[in-house]
C-alpha cells in the first residue's frame, strides 16, 4: 500500500478518501514520435467523456493503459507526469501492457469474447483459452497497480468488462479497501452468458465487489437470473440505494459481505456540452455546415466503428426511405460519421469492409447531379466540430442492434439548443429506457419501419418536435454525469 502523502490533484471528495478510477482505458492516450519525444491524444468514447469531467471536479487518481504497447511502467509514469499530472485536475497512474496483452487481453478476450457475447453475438465468440489466460493476468496487472497507490479507505471504482477480475485480484493481494465496479455495456440473458466457458469464474470474481452498478433493469434482472442459476440460495431485499443480495455460504465465502446492485443509468456533463455547441467555434461551423447543406433535410448519425450499432441496418432503412418516397430523393442526406474503433480486430475489419460497399451501392443507386444520398465519414471529431453537426441536423438515427446506455443520443439533444430535432432511436439501447416516450422507437433489424419512422420524423409538426426535444433535454439536464456519479457514490456506501 502507499503511503498518505498525497499530491494537491489527488485531494478526494469521497467522505475524506481519494477516489481511485480504474479504467482499462486512460482518458488521454500517448505516442511516441521519437526517443524522447511524445505526443498525448485524448481517448475516444463514452466512458471518457463522462468520465473526465466529474474527475476534473473532484480529483483523485485514474489508474489504467495509455493506449501504447511495449513500453515500461516507469517511462509512461514519467512521461504522463510531464506532460499531463503537471498540469491537471486529477493524477494519472499507467498499467503498461506488452503486444501480447494487447492482441489476448484487449483485442481477444475484451474485444472477441466478453463484448460479443454481452452484445448478443456469441457466434463470433472465440473462446480461446490463452485469451482467458491474458485476461487474468492483465487483471492480476492492474490489482497490482492499484494497491501500489492505494491508502487504507480509499474507494476503489472499477469500470467495464475489460477488468471483472480487478477486485478478485485485490482480495488476493490482501487489498480490502471497499471496491465497486461499474457494467458501462448491457449484461446478457442467462442462456446466451452460460455460453462462455468461463462463466462461473466471472461470476464468482464479480462477487468480489462490494457493490455491482448496471445501466438498466434489465441488465439488473438477467444478472440476478444468472445468480439464481448458479446458485441454490440467492436471496434479495430492495432498500432504497439498490437490491442486497446473499447467497448462504457458497457465493459470498471469502469476504463474507453482502453484495448491493443497484440500476444506474450513465449520463453526460449536459451543461459542458451545451456551452461548447454555444462557442464561437461551434457556431461558425454551424453557419459554414448550414450554408453546405442548403433546405435540405439532414439526417445525422455518429457511431463508432461497431457490428454492433447497427450501421448496415441504417443504411437499409435509408435505401428503403428513398424507393419508398422518392419526392424525398435529393432534399434528404444520410450523414454518417464512423469513428474508427478496435482495428486490429477481424471483425472490424469485416464491418468497415461491409459498410463502405454498402455505401457505395446506395449512392451508386440514387445518385443525382448535386446530391449524394449518404455522406459517409470515417474520421474522428473534436467537440465544437461534432457539436455543430447535432445542431445543423433535423434528425439524429441512433439504432444499435444493441447497446449499454448510447450517449450520442444524450449528447444530441444536450446540444439541440433551438429544441428544433428529432430523436430516432433504436429500443435496444439502453438510453430507450430513458428517453424511449419522447424519441420514435425503432426495431432496427425491421428496416421498413425504420424507414417510416424518419418518414414522419421529416413530416413532424415543429411543435410536436420541440415538445418531445425539451422532454428530453429536461430528463438528461436533471441527471447529469455529476449526479450520476454522486448517486453511484451513495448507492456503494463509498462514503460509509
Ligand atoms: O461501451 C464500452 C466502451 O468501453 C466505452 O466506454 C467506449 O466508448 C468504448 O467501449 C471504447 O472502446 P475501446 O476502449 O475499445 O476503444
Amino acid at each position: 500500500m502507499a503511503s498518505q502523502d498525497s499530491e494537491s490533484n489527488e485531494v478526494s471528495q469521497v467522505g475524506g478518501r481519494r477516489l481511485i478510477m480504474v479504467s482499462n482505458r486512460l482518458p488521454v492516450s500517448l505516442e511516441r514520435l521519437d526517443d524522447d519525444q511524445w505526443r498525448t491524444h485524448p481517448a475516444a468514447g463514452g466512458l471518457v467523456s463522462a468520465l473526465d469531467p466529474v474527475m476534473r471536479q473532484r480529483g483523485g487518481v485514474w489508474v489504467g493503459w495509455p493506449g501504447v504497447a511495449d513500453e515500461t511502467t516507469e517511462t509512461l509514469r514519467d512521461v504522463l507526469d510531464r506532460q499531463y499530472n503537471a498540469t491537471s485536475d486529477y493524477r494519472l497512474e499507467p498499467v503498461a501492457l506488452t503486444g501480447d496483452d494487447i492482441a489476448d487481453f484487449y483485442e481477444g478476450f475484451s474485444n472477441e469474447v466478453i463484448w460479443p457475447l454481452f452484445h448478443n453475438r456469441f457466434t463470433v465468440c472465440r473462446f480461446e483459452p490463452d485469451y482467458w489466460q491474458a485476461y487474468q493476468r492483465v487483471n492480476r496487472e492492474f490489482a497490482h497497480r492499484i494497491s501500489e497507490v492505494a491508502h487504507t479507505g480509499d474507494f476503489v471504482w472499477v469500470h467495464d468488462y475489460h477488468l471483472v477480475n480487478v477486485a478478485d485480484e485485490l482480495r488476493a493481494l490482501g487489498v480490502d479497501n471497499r471496491a465497486s465496479f461499474f457494467q458501462h455495456i448491457p449484461f446478457p440473458t442467462a442462456d446466451i452468458f452460460c455460453n462462455l466457458p468461463w462463466w462461473r469464474e466471472i461470476v464468482h470474481a464479480l462477487l468480489s465487489y462490494d457493490f455491482i452498478g448496471l445501466q438498466t433493469v434489465a441488465d439488473r434482472t438477467n444478472f440476478l437470473d444468472v445468480l439464481t442459476m448458479m446458485f441454490d440460495r440467492v436471496e434479495t431485499e430492495a432498500g432504497d440505494r439498490g437490491i442486497d443480495i446473499s447467497i448462504g455460504d457458497e457465493g459470498l465465502v471469502r469476504h463474507q459481505q453482502q453484495l448491493r446492485i443497484g440500476t444506474l443509468p450513465i449520463s453526460i456533463d449536459y451543461d459542458h456540452i451545451a456551452e461548447v455547441a454555444a462557442s464561437e467555434e461551434s457556431v461558425a461551423c454551424v453557419e459554414r455546415f448550414r450554408e453546405g447543406w442548403g433546405d435540405r433535410t439532414v439526417v445525422v448519425g455518429v457511431d463508432r466503428l461497431d457490428y454492433t450499432k447497427g450501421l448496415p441496418e441504417k443504411f437499409e432503412a435509408f435505401r428503403e426511405l428513398l424507393t419508398r418516397y422518392p419526392e424525398l430523393r435529393s432534399h434528404i442526406t444520410l450523414q454518417q460519421h464512423v469513428v474508427p474503433s478496435r482495428q486490429q480486430v477481424p471483425q472490424y475489419i469485416e464491418q468497415k469492409e461491409e459498410i463502405e460497399r454498402l455505401v457505395g451501392e446506395i449512392n451508386g443507386e440514387f445518385t443525382q447531379p448535386g446530391w449524394v444520398p449518404i455522406h459517409y465519414i470515417f474520421h474522428r471529431m473534436d467537440q465544437p466540430e461534432l457539436m455543430a453537426h447535432y445542431q445543423v441536423a433535423d434528425i439524429a438515427l441512433v439504432t444499435p442492434l444493441k447497446d449499454g446506455m448510447n450517449l450520442v443520443a444524450k449528447e444530441f439533444c444536450a446540444a439541440k439548443r433551438d429544441g428544433n430535432g428529432v430523436l430516432i432511436l433504436s429500443e435496444f439501447a439502453g438510453s430507450a429506457a430513458e428517453l424511449g416516450e419522447h424519441a420514435l422507437l425503432v426495431n432496427p433489424h425491421d428496416v421498413v419501419s425504420t424507414a417510416e419512422r424518419i418518414h414522419d420524423a421529416c413530416r413532424m409538426p415543429v411543435e410536436e418536435r420541440r415538445q418531445r426535444m425539451q422532454a428530453m433535454r429536461e430528463i438528461i439536464s436533471a441527471h447529469n454525469a455529476f449526479d450520476w456519479v454522486e448517486e453511484f457514490l451513495r448507492a456503494a456506501g463509498a462514503n460509509q
